[in-house]
């Protein structure tokens, strides 16, 4: 079974709110802001009912806040009215949260033709606001509970965009669905377990995607990795029954420089000798959100046939203890040259960035982002409120983190000291694979510096935000697709 979504049908629309058929509106308000225009028009058609909510104090407008008006006097006969909060605060990281709490509240109540009418903020153009829309509503209808009977969900089969003036025709929608359909797939592959999505798996589902959107895919198998050199990946693979792979997607659209978005695909992460706790170890399949987002990414510059040349390599690899499993102590040799002793095999992912860092320069890289589920000590840091950035010459890690703001996904940027790297230097070999508890993520982004050579090169650990352990009003628990939409942004700037 390969991966299937069916998306909802997208529509553009405009003209008189009341006059909207659909079986729910849905219309947004700041907070403490005053009903106007076509809101106020809204109003008036629907005998002030929106203006008595406010009235009574009982909707505010706060974030998500949510109120409904059933039997409403207007075509769509319901009405959800929803809380934007504060206008200085809505960016399109809010907006797609909207969006997605509107379809979600829809197909709750089992209604399936939508019309979102969100206004958007002024600072954005209707374009990029109607893009975050869509790719809100189309990421927040996908679940993670892919083994259960979902038959009785209900489905969201159409949405249609609303706004003031025609604007169906500027491409926002259509470059929204692309980007939310791409990041789906990542996301499916992040929340599928570990017994089904095995690096072989991934490596199949991902070429099969590529090919409908002519890019080309190498598949490295283990005789060629070894070829290669990349003894530091196949050292965490090694425990394992299941086959490591390397992945190398290429798009051509343009001839800028070429971009390499790097991935750690861990398809579970026990550990190895170094074995983790069991408490939550069943998470650890989500260690290869990095692959994921960066092969997402991939597909989405060429689904929107963007003018970027751009090269994704991720390293597959599943970690277990076995007695073919690396020890602690022991020394392995990356393929760039460097030695390394293996002090915890816990810290697998930078053994599988190494190579694959090196692979991608190796391939013609010029600019890198790697993406990892690197250290719990990020988790520490930053919680889920942030992706760790950290990475050198300061004018790409600025690139970088002005995409990232300009797409609505939080990266916080931490130092590469020097210092760092004293930690992690080996009595028996160039580098230990650990530096201990301290500065974690830090001392984790400075070894992987060691593999990037003097290419302008960014370090995304995203072990807090790749996936989340508790539903909220816009997702239910699991991948989030995080910084898929800042690599796209990056590749192509919207603005
Ligand atoms: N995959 C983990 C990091 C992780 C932890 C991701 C929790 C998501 C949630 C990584 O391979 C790991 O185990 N890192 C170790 C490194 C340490 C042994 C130096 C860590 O952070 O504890
Ligand atoms: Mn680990
Ligand atoms: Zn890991």
């Amino acid at each position: 079974m390969t991966y299937q979504f069916h998306s909802p049908n997208i529509t553009a629309n405009h003209g008189v709110l009341a006059d909207v058929e659909a079986d729910l509106l849905v219309v947004t308000c700041g907070q403490d802001e005053k009903l106007s225009g076509p809101l106020q028009e809204l109003d008036s058609a629907a005998g002030g009912l929106l203006q008595a909510l406010l009235d009574s104090g009982s909707f505010r407008g706060r974030t998500l806040e949510a109120e409904w008006i059933y039997p409403a006097p207007v075509k769509s006969r319901r009405i959800l009215l929803l809380g934007t909060g504060k206008a200085d605060q809505l960016d399109p990281r809010i907006l797609r949260r909207v969006a997605a709490s509107a379809v979600r509240h829809a197909r709750a109540k089992k209604l399936s033709r939508v019309c979102l009418a969100v206004n958007g903020p002024e600072a954005m153009s209707s374009s990029y606001a109607q893009q975050n829309i869509v790719d809100g509503a189309i990421t927040g209808l996908v679940d993670s509970d892919l083994y259960k009977d979902r038959s009785k969900k209900g489905t969201v089969e159409e949405i249609a965009i609303w706004s003031a003036e025609d604007t169906a025709a500027d491409g926002g929608l259509e470059r929204g669905r692309q980007i939310a359909e791409n990041i789906n797939f990542g996301r499916w592959l992040s929340d599928e377990p570990a017994n089904i999505m095995t690096p072989e798996r991934v490596a199949a589902e991902v070429a099969e995607r590529a090919s409908a959107l002519g890019v080309e895919c190498e598949v490295l198998d283990e005789g060629a990795i070894r070829a290669a050199g990349m003894t530091s990946l196949l050292s965490v693979s090694q425990g394992s029954s299941v086959p490591a792979r390397v992945l190398v997607l290429r798009y051509k659209g343009g001839d800028g420089p070429l971009l390499g978005y790097v991935g750690k695909g861990v398809t579970f992460d026990t550990g190895g000798i170094s074995i983790k706790p069991a408490g939550d170890m069943h998470y650890m399949k989500y260690d290869m959100c990095g692959a994921a987002a960066a092969v997402s990414a991939v597909l989405a510059l060429a689904a929107l046939k963007a003018k970027v040349n751009v090269i994704g390599v991720v390293g597959l690899v599943e970690n277990m203890p076995s007695g073919s499993a690396t020890r602690p102590g022991d020394v392995i040799h990356a393929a760039n040259g460097k030695s390394v002793e293996v002090i915890n095999t816990d810290a697998e992912g930078r053994l599988v960035l190494a190579d694959v860092l090196d692979l991608a320069r190796k391939r013609g890289a010029e600019r890198l982002v790697d993406l990892a589920t690197l250290t719990g000590a990020i988790r520490v840091a930053l919680g889920a409120a942030a992706t760790g950035a950290m990475g050198a010459p300061q004018s790409w890690v600025d690139t970088v983190l002005q995409a990232s703001s300009r797409a609505g996904e939080r990266a916080w940027q931490l130092p590469l000291y020097p210092e760092y790297l004293d930690m992690i230097k080996s009595n028996i070999a160039d580098l230990m694979n650990s530096g201990g508890r301290y500065a974690g993520a830090l001392t984790a982004g400075i070894f992987l510096q060691q593999f990037v050579g003097d290419t302008p090169w960014v370090h995304l650990d995203i072990a807090g935000t790749a996936y989340t352990e508790k539903d909220s009003g816009w997702q239910m628990k699991g991948a989030t697709g995080a910084m898929i939409r800042t690599l796209i942004e990056l590749a192509e700037p919207t603005f």
